[in-house]
Parts: structure tokens; C-alpha cells; sequence
């Protein structure tokens, strides 16, 4: 076990982004109902999630981690659920075709409800109120009511999270996940498409692998991977005292697990190495995410890496890089070259998102073009490094808003007003997330064609 760590060690360091409860003591009473309440997930199950991304660390496999900036109380519902999962999973089979890997699909989901803010306060017109910190926290309707931090909010998020993660485990495991349900999905979105020509080739050869399947034997009633896929959770760890609640021991190990989601990352303004959000996080087994932005320096990343996986386990720690399109062939290549001539086992991800926000007619935005640019940067980089880019961490969803521009479609400055709906950050639609997979895919292919030319020669 981690030297001289408890779940509640955190509580003596420096700490960033606390909500200021006005009744400590109702703060204190909610952390003990939540302790009492059974585990979101099992430790067995984080286990499994790390040995996949071992692989992903060692080169055989592809990390896809999505989903809403933050979840919502007000959009809680069946459908909000099972049309970003309809997407994710599309997304995932066009990785997997591209990649020629397994995917390890990762949902931002089922616990993503606390956001770290720029500034403590918000201020419209001549008022100043608290920010808005996420639905766990408070309220974002701009009154003073909303915006005090009600910890009764953490036993709801607990909840939704429990309902959330229900559905998601039936979806995954009871028929709703079946490739060829997933296939059949995939290529309605091509038909649909202003860019059918383009994705059609790639939907074409999925389609012929899946009819040779069938002719061989291998289909859905006979074999359950064709059924059935993993899936599993991931958020923020950022509000202590929930996680704390929901931290708990293994019987079968002895080691202590966040069982609140199976990934949990750390934020890039929380990452101070002797503070809070480090502490906590080093003590416990789950696979960690670590958000890597530019004012990380290779030294300062060796030492998050020694604090956070001392044993250098394949699976344990992925730096999930967030710096800018313009940013990241400045940036990332330093990180890589630290962590290679350390020997360190990282899982590499790219979150296009978080670097890429502009505003635009008063909107908070993404244009897609951005977003696209700083994957394919990260691609390169790593090629021309000789790692491997093992995955993406995007905020996406299942519907059709409005809230970064661009795409096959070319939502411009002007439709952001149609369907703006974020609670947060502004998230890809279902056709954006899914084109930004097809293009991946088509690089994926282009980058292994190249190899085994040198290979053949
Ligand atoms: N079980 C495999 C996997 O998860 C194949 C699979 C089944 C799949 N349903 C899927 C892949 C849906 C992607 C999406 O990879
Ligand atoms: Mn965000």
C-alpha cells in the first residue's frame, strides 16, 4: 500500500477548487450516509480495465474515453443515455476496423458531475454570484439559491450515476450492444452523410469483413464477443469528500478502490504534486488519468509518475494531453521524450477538446477543424517518435446540438443558437463525433500501410 496514505489523507494538504459549503456539519453527515451506500462499481471489474490498457500501454490496443462535459440532473433520462451510447459504440466499431486493435471504451459517464472554474465567482451584468461547479455541487440557474453548494446533491448524483451505470451495464451486456446492430447503425449515419462518398469505403470493407464472418460461422447467436462488449466509467475526481465516501477495500486484495467510477482522472489545474487531488488519487488501485497541459515541463511529469505509479504498471497512468492545435507539436514531444528515457509504461491519449475553445458570437466553442488538427498532430508526433498514440478522451454526445461548429455539415457561428444545450464545455454531436472517428480510422490505415512498406520495402 501506498506509504503513510489513508482514503482521508488529502484532508492535510493544500487543496484547489473547494466548493464553501455554508453547513459543514451537513457536509459531514452526507459523506457518512454516502459511506454506508453499496459500491457504484467493483474492484474486479477496475482490474480488468487496467489490463486492457496495459495493452493499450504496450502498443496492442486503442483507449476511446468520451462523453458529456458534465452530466446533468435536468437531462437524466433513457434516451439522453442510449443515444450517446448508439454513438460511442459506432465510434468504437470505426476505431477498431481502422486500428486493427480492441478499443477500450470509456464513457464519461455515470459520475462526471463536478467542474473545476477558472474563477470562484461568475458575474452578469453588475452581479457577482458563486460559479457554477457542477450539478454535484450546485445549481446553474444564476440566482443565489442555486448557487450555493447543497451537499444534499451528492446523494442525488450518487444516485443517478447508480441508475445511469444500470442501463449502460444492461445496454452493454443484454443484446443492445451487438455488432451487427452497431454495423447496421454505422451505416445508416453513411447514407446520411454530406460525405457518404468519402466514409463509404471504409463502411464497405466493415461490411465485407462482417459478411465473411457469417460465411465462416462466426455470428452473434454463436459467439458472445459479437454480442456482448465491455464498457466501462470514468470522471473528475475532483470533489474529495464524495470520493472519500465512496473509497473502499477490497476483500479479495486488501487494497483500496474508488468504486464512484472505474477510471477517475486528475484535472490539469488540480495536479500540484503535494496537494489534495495527487494524494488521494496515489493511494488507491483504480486506473488513474492524468490531463497533461502546456505548462506541464518533463520533470514536472516524472514526478506525477513517481507519486502516482512508483511500480511502473502497464494500465495504471494515461496522460490524456489537452494543448491546443496550435500547441501540441511544441508541447507534446518534450512529455514523450521525458517518459522514454525514463522507461515509464504510460497509456498516451489525446483530448482534442479542452485546448480548442473559442468564443464565438457569445457561444463557447470548438470548430471541428481544430479538433481534427490536434488528433492528427498527435498522430504524427508520436509516429515520427516511435510511440504509440493509444487513444482520445473527447466530450461528445448521443444528440443533435449545436455547440461546435463545423463538420460534414458546417454548423457555423450562426446555428450555435439552435441547440446549445451544454451544462458545461461544448460537446461534438452524434455526426461530428462519428466523421471525427471515420477520419481517424482512415489515418489509422494510412499509418500502417506505411509501415509495412518499410517492412516489404
Ligand atoms: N466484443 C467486441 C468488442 O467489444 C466486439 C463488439 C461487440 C463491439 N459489440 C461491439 C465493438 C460494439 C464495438 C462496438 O470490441
Ligand atoms: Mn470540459
Amino acid at each position: 500500500m501506498a506509504q503513510n496514505w489513508t482514503p482521508s489523507s488529502w484532508r492535510d494538504k493544500p487543496i484547489q477548487q473547494v466548493p464553501e459549503y455554508p453547513d459543514l456539519a451537513a457536509v459531514a453527515a452526507t459523506e457518512e450516509r454516502l459511506a454506508k451506500y453499496p459500491p457504484l462499481v467493483f474492484a474486479g471489474e477496475a482490474r480488468r480495465l487496467k489490463t486492457a490498457l496495459a495493452n493499450v500501454a504496450e502498443g496492442n490496443g486503442f483507449l476511446l474515453q468520451g462523453g458529456d462535459c458534465a452530466e446533468s440532473f435536468a437531462e437524466h433520462g433513457a434516451d439522453t443515455i442510449r443515444d450517446f451510447f448508439r454513438a460511442f459504440l459506432q465510434m468504437a466499431v470505426v476505431l477498431t476496423f481502422g486500428a486493427q486493435q480492441p478499443v477500450v471504451k470509456v464513457g464519461r459517464i455515470a459520475g462526471q458531475f463536478a467542474k473545476p472554474r477558472s474563477s470562484p465567482m461568475e458575474k452578469q451584468g453588475d452581479m457577482a454570484l458563486p460559479s457554477y461547479r457542477g450539478d454535484i455541487i450546485n445549481g446553474i440557474e444564476f440566482t443565489e439559491d442555486a448557487r450555493i453548494p447543497n451537499p444534499e446533491r451528492q446523494i442525488m448524483a450518487y444516485r443517478q450515476s447508480a441508475a445511469t451505470l444500470n442501463l449502460l451495464r444492461a445496454f452493454a451486456m443484454g443484446g443492445y450492444a451487438n455488432l451487427e446492430n452497431v454495423h447496421q447503425w454505422m451505416l445508416g449515419f453513411v447514407k446520411d452523410s454530406p460525405q457518404a462518398e468519402r466514409y463509404r469505403k471504409l463502411a464497405d470493407r466493415i461490411s465485407e469483413t462482417m459478411d465473411f464472418m457469417k460465411a465462416v460461422g462466426i455470428t452473434s447467436e454463436n459467439n458472445s464477443s459479437l454480442r456482448e462488449t465491455d464498457f466501462f466509467t470514468s470522471h473528475e475526481a475532483l470533489l474529495l469528500g464524495y470520493e472519500q465516501a465512496l473509497t473502499r477495500v477490497d476483500s479479495t486484495s486488501g487494497d483500496w478502490y474508488a468504486t464512484s467510477g472505474h477510471m477517475i482522472w486528475i484535472g490539469d489545474r488540480t495536479r500540484q504534486p503535494d496537494h489534495a487531488h495527487v494524494e488521494y488519487c496515489r493511494g488507491i488501485k483504480n486506473p488513474i488519468g492524468l490531463k497533461c497541459g502546456p505548462s506541464l515541463t518533463g520533470d514536472g511529469l516524472l514526478e506525477l509518475i513517481d507519486l502516482l505509479n512508483p511500480a511502473n504498471e502497464a494500465g495504471r497512468l494515461t496522460l490524456i494531453c489537452r494543448f491546443g492545435h496550435d500547441k501540441v507539436a511544441e508541447n507534446l514531444p518534450r512529455l514523450i521524450r521525458a517518459v522514454e528515457r525514463e522507461g515509464k509504461k504510460v497509456v498516451w491519449s489525446c483530448d482534442p477538446m479542452h485546448g480548442n475553445t473559442i468564443t464565438l458570437n457569445n457561444y463557447k466553442t470548438r470548430p471541428f477543424e481544430r479538433i481534427l488538427s490536434e488528433v492528427e498532430s498527435f498522430f504524427q508526433i508520436h509516429r515520427a517518435e516511435g510511440t504509440h498514440p493509444g487513444g482520445i478522451h473527447i466530450e461528445m454526445t448521443g444528440n443533435d446540438v449545436t455547440e461546435c461548429t463545423g463538420g460534414a455539415r458546417a454548423l457555423s457561428g450562426d446555428d450555435l443558437a439552435d441547440r446549445y444545450h451544454t451544462h458545461c464545455d461544448p460537446r461534438l454531436n452524434a455526426d461530428q463525433a462519428l466523421e471525427l472517428a471515420f477520419l481517424l480510422a482512415e489515418r489509422m490505415k494510412g499509418g500502417r500501410d506505411e509501415k509495412r512498406m518499410v517492412v516489404n520495402g
